[in-house]
């Protein structure tokens, strides 16, 4: 949703904020822009990707830069960002919620606008307020803006001087020997930043003399420890290629690093709470509410309480059914998505214990939630989310296992099997061949099923939500017992059907399910570990799984289902790390 940089360095900083922006085009790449002062305030902005900054230089050591993902204006030159105003050039990442109100305001006092968006209503506000003392213009220029920002903001007549701001969208300060930062996301400082701290919700961030300086909301300075910014080949992206496929073959290791990470986890801070709990509440967004869905499966299989496991954004539209003393469980890849944040914040307030499963340790989740399980994914890049579902199954598994143990003093049979996973994924490469000829199967498809009972449900899910996305092929998940509700409608000759099927006492119900669809015309192919279970001749193709204890079945079963939508993605000429109209972060509600 908009990724911004800022710097004072030591030389001239275009190449600088080129480099961050790159690192930050995950969450947004429709249009990008950077503002540089040196002698004179250079402004170059395009509609496109980061690339098309690459032939913009001015000389200079202070600037800001903008990749966008669109949410008020269309993608356009005039639409990017940052935005002129009297002597200030701002960059935004966030909706100002109360944009037409004072867009109002302002041309009723005679200003004229150069675009759609509500960004530059910050950007007049701030230069109007402007008088010399940038750090006070920008927080009288915020102080009616309703909504969410992390903003930076130079002004021409101040040269070395920066001021960045936040209020519910992330903002990261950091520091190195080339210079002095801000940005919305560590990675976009790889190997500039040797230290770095979070700025809070409505604190501000100043830039001068080369030091860094954080102020609460009346400007009174608020100490900051900085801690040591991440190895920098932690974030470094490998050049060419596409990262999803990177990231698909990453997912061994993801779960090898991120099994070692929770056996150094101590769950006894949260002990009391997961022991003494009646029911759960899972919240998440997108492949991460996927998780939830099996997370909840799980717990109510072992440790046979309910789980009310509901897509974040949906959790305040409900009655508030959580109350002081319950749990919930939160979980996020990046730790910043906006409705995963409320639900967390909202459940904190009604007293409850709110258990965060993120990628990113020092997240905004992180910071709202009463109990941490950092998973070890590594950078996640692609807009797909791939490796951290696989890594989110391990944790929500291993959370399943403990709280099955506070409750009855025993971990459930296949907790031994979890070190087995690593290998378990690399085996699932092994059914890439059956998938690549599956997807040659699909190459006209317009619209497909996926489909699977009991723990293959979210699976389905998962697989369907990976087509629709890098795809763009219509693509429906569902529980199999659904499909004659309805579905069933729209399969005659050739229509696609993916069954998933991994648990023994349900393979009968999913023969069936093929035969229902094959009796209709349909294509089908199944995804099984046990090959025996059914018939031969029930699919037009299988692919293999690699056989586990059933419950961790969903953590393989998914790979190939990642990598049949990246051939899909392939096959119609489509970038899967830059998926129509998505971003990787959505930070915004
Ligand atoms: O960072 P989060 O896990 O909170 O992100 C949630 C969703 O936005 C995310 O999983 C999204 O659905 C992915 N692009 C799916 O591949």
């Amino acid at each position: 949703m908009c990724g911004i940089i800022g710097c004072v360095s030591e030389k001239d900083c275009c190449g600088i904020l080129y480099d961050g922006l790159k690192r930050l085009e995950y969450r947004g790449y429709d249009s990008a822009g950077m503002a540089v002062l040196g002698e004179t305030l250079a402004v170059f902005k395009k509609k496109g990707g980061v690339d098309s900054l690459a032939a913009f230089y001015a000389p200079g050591n202070t600037g800001i830069g903008h990749t966008r993902w669109a949410t008020h204006g269309a993608p356009s030159d005039e639409n990017a960002h940052p935005h002129r105003a009297g002597k200030i050039a701002l960059v935004h990442n966030g909706i100002v919620e109360n944009h037409a109100a004072l867009r109002r305001e302002l041309e009723g006092a005679g200003e004229r606008f150069a675009s759609e968006t509500d960004s530059e209503v910050l950007a007049k506000r701030i230069a109007r307020a402007y008088r010399g003392d940038l750090l006070s213009a920008v927080r009288d220029g915020l102080s009616r803006a309703e909504g969410s920002y992390a903003v930076a903001v130079i002004a021409e007549d101040r040269p070395g001087e920066l001021v960045a701001a936040r209020r519910k969208s992330p903002l990261v300060a950091g520091k190195g020997q080339s210079g002095a930062f801000v940005c919305s996301d560590i990675p976009a400082l790889a190997g500039m930043a040797e230290y770095i701290a979070r700025a809070e919700d409505g604190e501000f961030v100043r830039i001068s003399s080369g030091e860094i300086e954080f102020f609460d909301a009346s400007l009174r300075p608020v100490p900051k420890t900085f801690f040591r910014a991440p190895q920098a080949e932690t974030w470094l992206f490998a050049a060419g290629g596409d990262r999803m496929r990177a990231e698909i073959a990453e997912i061994p290791r993801a779960l090898s690093d991120t099994l070692g990470a929770l056996r150094q986890t101590d769950l006894a801070p949260c002990a009391r709470a997961l022991r003494t709990a009646k029911r759960l509440f899972a919240v998440a967004c997108g492949t991460a509410y996927h998780a939830a869905l099996a997370f909840a499966y799980a717990v109510e299989r072992d440790a046979h309480i309910p789980v009310y496991c509901l897509s974040s954004g949906e959790f305040r539209c409900r009655p508030p059914l959580i109350a002081a003393g319950e749990v919930l469980v939160a979980v996020s890849q990046s730790g910043e998505t906006a409705d995963t944040l409320a639900a967390a914040r909202l459940a904190k307030e009604r007293g409850a214990y709110v258990i965060a499963v993120t990628n990113v340790g020092g997240s905004s989740l992180t910071a709202a939630a009463d109990f941490c399980l950092v998973m070890r994914a590594g950078a996640e890049i692609a807009v797909a989310a791939t490796k951290s579902y696989n890594c989110q199954l391990l944790c929500l598994n291993y959370l399943a296992a403990q709280l099955v143990f506070f409750k009855e003093t025993a971990l459930p049979p296949w907790y031994d099997a979890l070190g087995d996973l690593p290998a378990a994924a690399q085996a699932a490469f092994s059914a890439f061949a059956d998938v690549d000829r599956l997807a040659g199967a699909l190459t006209g498809a317009r619209a497909m099923f996926f489909l699977g009972r009991g723990q293959d449900e979210p699976t389905a899910k998962e697989g369907a939500l990976k087509v629709k996305e890098i795809s763009r092929v219509f693509a429906e998940g569902m529980p199999a017992g659904e499909l004659k509700h309805g579905p069933l409608a729209l399969v005659e000759g050739g229509f696609p059907a993916v069954c998933l099927s991994t648990q023994a006492s349900l393979a009968a119900k999913s023969e069936n399910t093929l035969a229902e669809v094959r009796a209709r015309g349909g294509y089908c192919a199944l995804f099984t570990q046990q090959q025996k279970w059914l018939k031969e001749s029930c699919a037009d193709v299988r692919c293999r799984l690699p056989a586990l204890p059933e419950p961790l079945m969903p953590v393989v079963a998914v790979i190939p289902l990642q990598y049949l939508a990246y051939k899909m993605c392939l096959a119609r000429g489509l970038d899967p790390d830059k998926p129509k109209n998505l971003a990787k972060s959505v930070t915004v509600e």
